[in-house]
């Protein structure tokens, strides 16, 4: 498993998994480790763990690796993290400590927070793409691994829109050459995974294998994409929370979500750019989720408003507050407050493993390109040009599994429930 970027999430998941493999925590939080799924009628008690259901790489089999503009060790990195406690990350200080980031492909001019001595030197950027190339395959080689998963862990770069230049695999490679702006250093570590056949996952916002250039590429080499940004937190909760106001026909006026954070990631989002590119992920989900245009007397006002604000005395303990402003019967003003002391990493180190298995899977199935059954994971799907994003949690939860039985040649859960009555 390449990560690219080994702060926070990234060594909360790698130190994560060496723990679960020596028996000395669970790997709470994940569907591939501790999910069950149910097979044929409820009458038949079939519900299988998905793990034993679907042929999904071991964790004891996992051998991880990845870039960093800091040249810290992945113990060392945990520890600047902050996330997990020292004494358990004591005990797995050697496996950790094996970890050493590559030279990473950075650009100061996609994340303005951030500088690192451990950069890659190139004469442009298709150079740096093939110096990306040359790393995936020593590690292959060097670890002797069968397949490769690659997730973008890094920072969130500014916000970027799609241009010509992402148009096609022919526009793109030419911008490489001329090193042009508008490819972001994240698109050159997919670039590279893509180009390899290997399954890509982008874990952050900024726009990297959403684009048309990508897409053209991976429909070549077979390689599965899923993104974007990891839903956690205060958005995981929203789309817990939205769905069940909107199946009750309550009507909401007015969304009101802050959060203070204090870790690296905060430092990096407290620049507007990279905010804007977390502010436009972070605010898809209600739109979709309520359908003003179908719904417009409960929802067609609504007015909602995210704020990230950097507060170091937290670290990655973030704490977000949701003021929710609803209307019921006859348009009687209600609230509901939310209020959730999270840790971060903690809420994304499982499905930064899960997605990372779930494609290498979808790889092994012959299922190429955008992996929507995956929207399960993600703040801001990938999804087709012709249709809107699902976000909500629990219809992605039954597409994902659906998707799991359709694979195994099971009878797809449709809810029905005539046959118990007839
Ligand atoms: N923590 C969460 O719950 C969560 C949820 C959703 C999304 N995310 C996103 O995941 C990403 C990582 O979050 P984090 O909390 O681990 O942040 P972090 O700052 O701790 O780690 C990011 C790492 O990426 C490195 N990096 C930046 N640009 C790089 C490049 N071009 N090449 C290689 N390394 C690079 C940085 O040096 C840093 O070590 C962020 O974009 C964040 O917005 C995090």
């Amino acid at each position: 498993m390449l990560l690219v970027g080994l702060g926070a999430v990234a060594t909360t998941t790698i130190a994560g998994v060496f723990a679960i493999r020596k028996g000395i925590a669970k790997p709470i939080g994940s569907l591939t480790q501790m999910g069950t799924i149910r097979l044929g009628k409820r009458s038949e008690a079939r519900s299988p763990a998905i793990k034993d259901f679907v042929p999904l790489a071991d964790l004891n089999d996992i051998v991880f690796g990845g870039w960093d503009i800091f040249e810290a060790d992945c113990y060392a990195a945990a520890r600047t993290a902050g996330v997990l406690e020292s004494s358990q990350l004591d005990q797995v200080r050697g496996e950790l400590e094996a970890i050493r980031p590559m030279p990473a492909v950075f650009d100061r001019r996609y994340v303005k927070r951030l500088q690192g001595p451990n950069v890659k030197k190139g004469k442009n950027k298709r150079d740096l793409a093939e110096q990306v190339v040359a790393d995936i395959r020593a590690f292959k080689e060097r670890h002797g691994c069968d397949r490769l998963v690659m997730v973008w862990t890094g920072s969130t770069e500014v916000y970027m829109k799609e241009t010509a230049v992402h148009a096609s695999v022919a526009s793109f490679e030419k911008a490489l050459e001329q090193s042009d702006d508008a490819i972001p250093s994240s698109m050159v570590y997919a670039y590279a995974a893509i180009r390899e056949g290997i399954p890509f996952a982008n874990a952050a916002p900024n726009l990297t294998a959403d684009v048309p250039a990508m897409l053209e590429l991976a429909a070549r080499t077979r390689a599965p994409l899923a993104g974007n940004d990891m839903k956690t937190g205060q958005t995981l909760i929203k789309t817990i929370i939205a769905p069940g106001l909107k199946a009750r026909l309550l009507g909401v006026r007015g969304w009101y979500s802050t959060n203070i954070l204090g870790n690296r990631d905060g430092e990096v989002l407290d620049d507007p750019e990279s905010f804007k590119t977390k502010e436009e992920s972070k605010k898809s989900a209600l739109e979709y989720i309520f359908q003003p245009h179908l719904y417009p007397e409960l929802y067609a006002d609504l007015c909602h408003v995210v704020r990230i604000n950097y507060y170091p005395p937290r670290g990655d303990n973030k704490e977000g507050w949701d003021n929710i402003d609803l209307i019921g019967w006859l348009g009687y003003p209600m609230q509901l407050k939310i209020n959730f002391l999270c840790r971060d990493s903690i809420l994304a180190a499982p499905i930064v493993v899960d997605s990372a298995l779930f494609l290498d899977l979808a790889r092994r199935a012959g299922m190429s390109g955008i992996q929507e059954w995956l929207s399960f994971y993600f703040k801001a799907p990938m999804h087709a040009p012709e249709v809107y994003p699902e976000h909500d949690l629990f219809i992605q939860l039954m597409k994902l599994k659906n998707t799991l039985r359709h694979m195994q040649g099971e009878e797809l859960i449709t809810h029905l429930g005539r046959e118990y009555y007839d």
